[in-house]
């Protein structure tokens, strides 16, 4: 289904691709926009007033304003565009953390984050001080939530909205509620869950969202941080340069509005313009039947992976509460070997530690290997994973 709408397949005509979860291919739609771009408008944006500068910021535009509907946020300005989902969590740690968080403060995280949603929370706690406090999780890796966890001390809460490594889905309104309550702003590190759940920004009220283009169809080299206005607006700027200014003086200077205030130097402009096309296309194919796909498939790789007696499937059992991310490991067999056995039958999946090293460390694993699945898998695709699973095995053994 739908494979044919990417090149990629076709140049590789025994591909199976298997991990989604690290960048997904792009459509053709993608590649010709990036072309388009480059052929028909290359100039740079909100600067010159030719016409192709004008064209360029145009398109530029219009891709803020398709991300704002995706994500129904209230207003487009609320939308920045970053180099990844990795430098939009930097800049809520580095503008907002570093202006509204002191020594003693706690943050709350959880034992499923990603590096990315880590270390900019480390780097705060080195500077400034803060304390960093994790929200637990189940035997298959269910974040474990009573209310309890959040309390008045809590000043600020960052969770993923869906595993990398093990596909969990995060039940973030009952803890956005709670963190309200107490007045603590919430982040969502959507990077997995965009790709696989429509989004209602208002409706889940999180302060501040975060995700990457690549993931979601798009170029590599573009992310997106939703904020609210209000909290945008407040904010100091995170890096320094042209466009993110209203004057520049010898001895200081005076930052533009939302949301130019955060985009300072050329931006990666082909990449956000092509990013329309890539959800112009999801948007085409809906949720409704990319999500009929995935757990479709997710379903039957579970039942399939469960006849493997030497495979250990490491998160959620079943298909709900999990997204079409399934990790596992196999007897005697390191998951490298797994992954290398497998790409010679050009089955790319990813093994290690899926930069989740404080999971893996709590799971007591070194690493896992990774099958995850977008919506243009198909069964022959898991079907292959396990035939060629079959044949790694025995080969180690
Ligand atoms: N976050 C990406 C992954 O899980 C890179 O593979």
């Amino acid at each position: 289904m739908n494979k044919s709408d990417f090149s990629i397949f076709a140049q590789h005509p025994q591909l199976v691709y298997l991990d989604s979860a690290a960048t997904s291919q792009k459509p053709k739609v993608v590649l010709e926009a990036i072309q388009k771009y480059y052929t028909e408008m290359n100039a740079n944006i909100h600067r010159s007033a030719h016409f192709l500068a004008e064209s360029a910021t145009i398109a530029y535009e219009a891709t803020r304003k398709t991300v704002a509907n995706f994500i129904k946020a209230k207003h487009k300005h609320e939308i920045i565009f970053t180099r990844n989902a990795t430098e939009a969590i930097n800049l809520v740690a580095r503008s907002w953390g570093e202006t509204f968080l002191k020594a003693g403060d706690e943050i709350l995280l959880s034992k499923l984050e990603h590096h990315s949603n880590l270390v900019p929370w480390l780097q705060l706690k080195e500077k400034i001080g803060i304390k960093i406090k994790y929200l637990d999780i189940d035997e298959v890796g269910q974040l474990i939530f009573d209310g309890s966890q959040i309390t008045e001390k809590t000043k600020f809460v960052s969770l993923t909205g869906m595993s990398n490594s093990l596909g969990a889905i995060t039940n973030l309104k009952p803890i956005i509620k709670r963190a309200h309550e107490v007045g603590a702003k919430v982040m969502i590190d959507a990077c997995q869950l965009a790709v696989h759940s429509p989004i209602d920004i208002q409706e889940l009220d999180a302060d501040f969202l975060a995700f990457s283009a690549h993931k979601l169809y798009g170029p590599t080299g573009v992310g997106v941080l939703y904020g609210k206005a209000e909290l945008l607006e407040k904010m100091p700027p995170f890096l320094g340069g042209g466009e993110m200014i209203q004057q520049v003086f010898e001895d200081h200077f005076v930052a533009g509005d939302i949301p130019n205030k955060f985009e300072a130097g050329t931006p990666n402009i082909a990449g956000v313009v092509a990013f329309k096309a890539a959800l112009d296309y999801v948007n085409q194919i809906g949720f409704e039947t990319i999500q009929k796909q995935e757990t479709s498939l997710s379903e039957y790789a579970l039942e399939k992976l469960k006849t493997l007696p030497y495979l250990t499937l490491i998160g959620p059992q079943e298909v709900e509460n999990r997204g079409s991310i399934t990790s596992f490991t196999m007897d005697k067999v390191h998951p490298h070997d797994i992954a290398e056995g497998l790409s010679q039958k050009q089955i790319c999946i990813r093994a290690g530690h899926h930069c989740t090293q404080p999971l893996m460390d709590y799971w007591k694993l070194p690493a896992t290997a990774r099958a995850s699945f977008a919506f243009y898998n198909e069964k022959e695709d898991v079907d292959r994973l396990v035939e060629g699973l079959e044949e790694v095995y025995q080969y180690f053994s």
